[in-house]
């Protein structure tokens, strides 16, 4: 059985990857600290804690398993908070890699599938991005994983670590089975937020800006369902082993949702309308992120057919009225 070291596998997506890993054959290894994960998501496969920065506890990790690659999930991802302090974020996603691509490389494990992020593109005025636009982010988080996708290439160069990196729009939906779904503590996204507001565990919503130059003022973004972004790294996996060569593909749908639409879909969803109320901007947020999606599906085959906003919606709604991990 062919193991995958899975950093973060206890978090959101890190943990529906662990599932897709294991119907695909694998059988994955979770690596997390529990800052942020939660030890009852980890499901599919063995588990190990331990932080990015214990290169001791790394190495032997990989001795003990020999994976036949890693998918890094395990980071800071949080815009608000790597505003207020950056070097948090260089610590734990830029050091934290940096130990796990040398442990990777030291352990002939030559593999790597990483995620990445649109916020690495920043702020750019209204296009829709593809994988070749420019990367300027405009915040510690999206400047950490471009550092990181940085030193992918570099590394590459230097030992032949082939790696596929994957750049996520909005992450959102559960697993349809209710095994695992999505949950953080603190909350932050924008889709719990609101289910929680719908059924009072927390107060109203505050949409976070409504002068954005959008059709109507509130930013937009492009969500993809999170049980089609973790095929996509199933996939991403199958092209290192099919000896492609390295690559960055988009996750998203290529449509994108106002805060005010997420809104109105989740009232027609659930039947109830969302407490809310208008607040300022929240600093470090783009107006608009929207994906050029489609080299991850005509060169990987990806058909991100759950990610309608109906769907995501759906799914949410079943795995927040489940009561697992509440607030
Ligand atoms: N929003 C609100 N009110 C809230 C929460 C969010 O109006 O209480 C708005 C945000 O301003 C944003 C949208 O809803 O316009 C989505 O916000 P999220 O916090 O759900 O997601 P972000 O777009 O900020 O961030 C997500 C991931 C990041 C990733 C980023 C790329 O969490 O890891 O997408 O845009 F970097």
């Amino acid at each position: 059985m062919a193991y995958v070291l899975v950093t973060g596998g206890a978090g959101y997506i890190g943990s529906h990857a662990c599932k897709a890993l294991r119907a695909a054959g694998y059988t994955p290894v979770t690596y997390d600290s529990l800052v942020t994960g939660w030890q009852d998501a980890v499901k599919f496969g063995p588990f190990e804690q331990g932080d990015l920065l214990d290169r001791a506890r790394l190495d032997s990790v990989f001795a003990q398993y020999e994976p036949v690659a890693v998918m890094h999930f395990a980071a800071l991802s949080l815009v608000g908070e790597c505003m207020q302090d950056p070097g948090l974020y260089w610590r734990n996603n830029v050091s934290g890699s940096l130990n796990l691509i040398e442990a990777a490389v030291a352990a002939g494990c030559l593999n790597f599938v990483f995620s990445s992020t649109c916020a690495t593109y920043g702020d750019q005025d209204n296009v829709v991005l593809d994988e070749d636009s420019a990367q300027m982010p405009i915040n510690a988080y999206g400047a950490s994983k471009r550092a990181i996708e940085d030193m992918l290439a570099n590394f590459e160069t230097a030992h032949g670590l082939r790696h596929v990196i994957f750049r996520y729009f909005n992450v959102a939906g559960a697993d349809p089975d209710g095994e695992v779904g999505e949950f953080h503590r603190p909350e932050t996204h924008l889709v719990p937020l609101m289910l929680d507001a719908i059924d009072g565990k927390r107060d109203a919503l505050t949409i976070f800006g409504t002068d954005y130059d959008t059709p109507d003022g509130t930013c937009i973004r492009d969500y993809v369902h999170v049980c089609d972004l973790v095929d996509a790294h199933v996939l991403g996996l199958k092209w290192l082993a099919d000896d492609k060569k390295s690559r960055v593909f988009n996750l998203g749908t290529g449509t994108g949702f106002s805060v005010r639409e997420v809104l109105d879909q989740s009232h027609a969803v659930t039947n109830r309308a969302v407490p809310c109320h208008e607040g300022p901007r929240r600093a470090g947020d783009c107006t608009k992120l929207v994906s050029g999606s489609s080299r991850a599906k005509a060169e990987l085959g990806w058909n991100p057919h759950r990610s309608t906003m109906k769907q995501m919606i759906t799914d949410a709604w079943r795995w927040h009225q489940s009561g697992h991990y509440d607030a």
